[in-house]
């Protein structure tokens, strides 16, 4: 059974904030390709994050430093080219906008010029206001990202709770006003306690989407290849598996061997 409202025909960042203000949650995952966007999409999802987790989940990276903003490109584009009604935002990888804000602008055009996506999303608070300013003042919606921001991964040293001791809770609540004062149209608040969160998203009028932040935000996101099972190693306590994948695809590629092997497929049926 369907719970997604269907009302919104094209979901824009506007329908976001408006939906935070039906109290109507928000449902975004991740896609990296053509094929699953497809499915996401049609599943009615209301976005979808082309997140520079592609650079683990797509490429085997042990982190998301290395994936490249030609990278990032062409996975949006296959997302963008699948999908009829949610919005698409993509990540700024690492290295496309931390040197200066005309950088990270020349990136940000360059996202929506090559893949056609809607909006970006980039990593952080006050140390990057100069390029988020420089970005919406072109024209493109960004959505921030506090908390666990797997981009400074070298800085913090571990993928542990973000903002559980005070000072880092003031932060990010004065970065959470910040961003929205900007004008971003949503936040990300990724592994932080879930009181902290509900206070940030209550304290809002833009959508606060949380990954490993409670049900107290105004959406959830996760990689879908986790929730789906696919991915074995990685184990949070936030990750909810809806599907086991990963045993279901090597029985599946186990039969298919079997049946080469033996010869039973192709039977008289499957041939020409
Ligand atoms: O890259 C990504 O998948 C993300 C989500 C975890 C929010 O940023």
């Amino acid at each position: 059974m369907s719970v997604a409202k269907k009302e919104y025909k094209r979901v824009t960042v506007k329908s976001l904030v408006e939906m935070k203000r039906n109290g109507e949650k928000i449902s975004m995952l991740t896609a990296y390709d053509y094929t699953m966007a497809k499915i996401l999409d049609n599943a009615n999802i209301d976005v979808l994050l082309v997140g520079d987790s592609a650079s683990n989940v797509m490429a085997g990276h042990e982190t998301t430093v290395p994936i490249t903003l030609n990278e990032m490109i062409y996975h949006a584009g296959s997302v963008v080219r699948a999908i009829q009604r949610c919005l698409v935002v993509v990540d700024l990888p690492f290295g496309s906008y931390q040197s200066d804000p005309k950088e990270a602008l020349r990136s940000a055009i360059r996202i929506l010029k090559e893949s056609g996506a809607h909006s970006v999303k980039l990593e952080g608070g006050k140390e990057i206001k100069d390029s988020i300013k420089r970005i919406l003042n072109a024209g493109i919606p960004v959505m921030g990202h506090l908390g666990l921001t797997p981009q400074s991964i070298y800085k913090f040293g571990t993928y542990t709770v973000r903002a559980k001791e005070d000072e880092e809770a003031e932060k990010l609540k004065k970065d959470a006003k910040l961003l929205e004062k900007l004008g971003c149209f949503a936040i990300v608040l990724e592994k932080v306690p879930a009181k902290l969160a509900q206070e940030v998203a209550e304290s809002l009028t833009i959508p606060v989407i949380g990954i490993g932040a409670g049900s107290g935000v105004d959406g959830q996101v996760l990689v879908t290849h986790d929730m789906l099972g696919m991915t074995h190693e990685f184990n949070p306590r936030f990750l909810r598996r809806y599907l086991n994948l990963y045993d279901d695809m090597t029985k599946a590629f186990e039969n298919y061997i079997t049946d080469v092997k033996s010869v039973d497929f192709p039977n008289d049926d499957e041939q020409y």
